[in-house]
């Protein structure tokens, strides 16, 4: 079963695409999450992770420990490992 990916507070979902990041994965659902480099350090995309487990593609993403811990993650290169809810106020949803 693919991860579902719960958007607050829009109350939007998409699923987590296979090797695909968040953002790609809510992209080719008609979901726009904000975002820049989408390569893990502008920070353009960071959002607060509400529950669930996430891992990086990439080694080093642009969040400090303390960032990591307080829940803040970057989707512009994070997998869902888990179901998620994230919370995004300027999730767009591209079907309306
Ligand atoms: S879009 Fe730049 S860090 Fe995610």
């Amino acid at each position: 079963m693919p991860h579902r990916i719960d958007i607050q507070p829009a109350g939007l979902h998409f699923e987590q695409r296979p090797s695909q990041s968040l953002l790609q994965s809510a992209l080719t659902q008609s979901i726009r999450l904000p975002n820049f480099c989408r390569n893990g350090s502008c920070r353009t995309c960071m959002c607060m992770l509400v529950s669930g487990t996430v891992s990086y593609q990439i080694e080093w993403p642009g969040l400090t420990r303390e960032e990591k811990k307080e829940g803040w993650i970057l989707p512009c290169v994070a997998e869902a490992q888990s179901d998620l809810v994230l919370d995004v106020p300027d999730a767009v949803d591209l079907k309306k």
